[in-house]
């Protein structure tokens, strides 16, 4: 979703926006803008359709905009088409309110038409525009300075906003404010920078202030304000950021994604070694107390995109190891059906970013039910890891490439953690039980790097369709929850239509789909459920598909029945998931390479979707 960066300091402030703004890529936008306000206090605004390389050669890399003061935008079009003049940054009349926006206003057109009756005009499609000319009007009706001008506004409006203002009257400032959408501060001696995420300030500092829901600062060189919506000043800490820059550097891989992919043993055994302390898992540093565990006796997961699918997989097997009945949703669902909580059940939340709206929306409705909730989150400081009574981080570090891979990886392991803890404290398994399954959760890296050996043959194998129209994906029970992943892979990223079933629901329609020549892929790693997804490829492959069988080591009968195998080392079948995805990222990742694609940023596809 669009991407805001902002800076006030010492430096020519162009490049360091543009620099900001290409470490946001990964959010997905489809058009970029900047404004920086130079010494003699005129703002120049240059906007661009398309990838940050048409705001860079209009700016000539930002050397052609002068100024110590900007904000700049990438923009994810929602109301108005992706277009020059729907970017932002959005101006009023005279410039005296330049700023930039990601979020939504709900009634904006309400706003407009108010504004409209005190003779304002508009010129683009956006929510935004209505935005900037509500402060304009608060600032100049009552004359009541930022402050007022902005909180005013932050009353009137319905909906999500992060917001960076420029005034013309206030040089060397730039305001901020926020509802729902995130935004973090970064300070360093003697500049400030606003962004809405990590990456696009980690370059230049690592101290930064988290800015809560409906708060307003003041960002000047160096130092920065903050305010309530009575316009009280507000202390905050300071916070310190541990990812290395080169965490969201490509270090040598030809994208973001093949790099998350070869990072994802790392991911695993740093998420498990946070929370394994001398052969047991210890979620007190999660707020996650044995006795707040053995309360529980339902569990809601809620989660949007490849975290659902983490969700689905935590289902088979929290409920095969602890007992404890599971319903996964789609956070975008769940918010909306008037769910039956009850104080016994515990919601959980797993999302990378911590800031898609649906998911936070979930804890949210958890909460005022009065349920416990859990965030399994990857961003630090995040909006669901603040707001959720207990959080368990996964080890994953930036994800940069919006098809997520490793956070992927680390949320399964977290979930692998929690299933088996709460067996333990339950006493649904002993100590053996739980020794044993951590001691095969500790081999996961070493297995998920033997994987990554074979990629040559899916490279191979994955070259010879990447003209196909189709695939599919059967599996049942986990084996199911990972072909919903690795058709999501497929088609985000290769744009390939592709669908995942159950494999015993194929004969109920799909069936009719398949015709010589089809790729259907089996995931097979289920050992009481081999023989009957077998079956099922048997009957594919009698109408003419062309089959590929992803199964574990030792399972060579297989070779009998489809047309190309690649095995998974031998585990637990409950962390199955964790070997098969491996092979599912690198087939979309290859098909997508093969295509010519954008693999780290594909069309229309946000990394962090903020709003509904
Ligand atoms: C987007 C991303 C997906 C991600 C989903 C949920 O669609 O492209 O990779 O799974 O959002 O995001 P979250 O940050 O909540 O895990």
């Amino acid at each position: 979703m669009c991407g805001i960066v902002g800076y006030v300091g010492p430096e020519q402030a162009a490049p360091i926006l543009l620099e900001g703004l290409t470490r946001l890529e990964y959010r997905g936008y489809d058009s970029a803008g900047l404004a920086v306000r130079d010494g003699n206090n005129r703002v120049e605004v240059v906007k661009a359709k398309g990838r940050l390389k048409a705001l860079k050669d209009k700016t000539n890399d930002g050397s052609a905009l002068k100024g110590n003061t900007g904000i700049g935008h990438t923009r994810w079009a929602t109301h108005g088409e992706p277009s020059e003049n729907n970017a932002h940054p959005h101006i009023s009349d005279d410039l005296n309110v330049v700023a930039v926006h990601n979020g939504i206003i709900e009634n904006f057109t309400e706003i407009k038409e108010k504004l409209i009756k005190n003779r304002y005009s508009f010129y683009s499609e956006t929510d935004t525009e209505a935005i900037v000319k509500l402060i304009d009007y608060y600032y100049k009706k009552y004359n009541i300075g930022p402050i007022d001008a902005i909180a005013k506004t932050m009353v009137r409006v319905r909906g999500s906003y992060a917001i960076a203002v420029m005034f013309k009257d206030l040089p060397g400032e730039i305001w901020v404010a926020r509802k729902d959408s995130p935004m973090i501060i970064g300070v360093s001696d003697d500049a400030t920078y606003v962004a809405s995420d990590v990456p696009a300030i980690l370059n230049h500092t690592r101290s930064v202030y988290y800015i809560g829901n409906l708060e307003m600062a003041c960002l000047r060189a160096g130092e920065v304000h903050f305010y309530n919506l009575d316009g009280d000043e507000i202390g905050k800490e300071l916070s310190t950021i541990e990812w290395d820059t080169e965490a969201a550097e490509k270090g040598g891989f030809e994208h973001f994604m093949m790099k998350e992919i070869h990072e994802q043993p790392k991911a695993v055994s740093d998420t498990m070694n946070a929370y394994v302390k001398d052969g047991s898992i210890d979620f007190e540093a999660a707020g996650l107390s044995s006795e707040k565990l053995k309360k529980v006796k339902r569990v809601y997961i809620a989660a949007c995109g490849s975290a659902y699918h983490v969700g689905m997989t935590a289902q088979y097997i929290i409920e095969s190891l602890a007992r404890v009945p599971v319903r996964v949703e789609l956070a975008s669902e769940f918010r909306y059906r008037n769910p039956i909580l009850e104080e016994d059940s515990l919601v959980i939340a797993i999302s990378q970013s911590g800031e898609t709206a649906d998911t936070l929306a979930a804890i949210r409705e958890a909460k005022e039910n009065g349920v416990p909730t859990l965030g399994i989150v990857n961003v630090v400081g995040s909006s669901i890891a603040r707001e959720a009574d207990s959080v368990i981080n996964t080890m994953a570090g930036p994800e940069i490439a919006v098809a997520t891979t490793k956070a992927y990886s680390a949320q399964l392991i977290a979930m692998y953690l929690f299933a088996i803890k709460l067996a333990f404290e339950n006493g649904k398994i002993d100590k053996e039980r739980h020794d044993g399954l951590l001691a095969e959760m500790a081999t996961l890296p070493s297995k998920i790097s033997k994987v990554l050996e074979d990629k040559e043959r899916i490279q191979w194998f994955t070259a010879k369709f990447s003209l196909a129209h189709d695939v599919f994906f059967i599996g049942r029970g986990m084996d199911y929850a990972i072909c919903l992943e690795g058709s999501l892979k497929m088609k985000e990223i290769s744009y390939i239509h592709s669908e995942a079933y159950a494999a015993g629901e194929l004969k109920h329609g799909t069936i009719s789909l398949v015709e010589d020549g089809t790729l259907v892929i089996g995931v097979l790693t289920q050992p009481e459920l081999y023989e009957k997804t077998r079956s099922n490829l048997v009957e594919v492959k009698s109408r003419g598909a062309y089959l590929m069988g992803l199964t574990s080591a030792g399972n060579y009968g297989i070779e009998d029945t489809v047309d190309f195998t690649i095995y998974i080392p031998k585990t637990d079948p409950l962390f199955a998931d964790s070997l098969a995805v491996v092979p599912l990222q690198l087939m979309g990742y290859y098909m997508s390479v093969g295509r010519g694609l954008d693999v780290d940023k594909p069309r229309n596809l946000a990394k962090s979707v903020t709003v509904e």
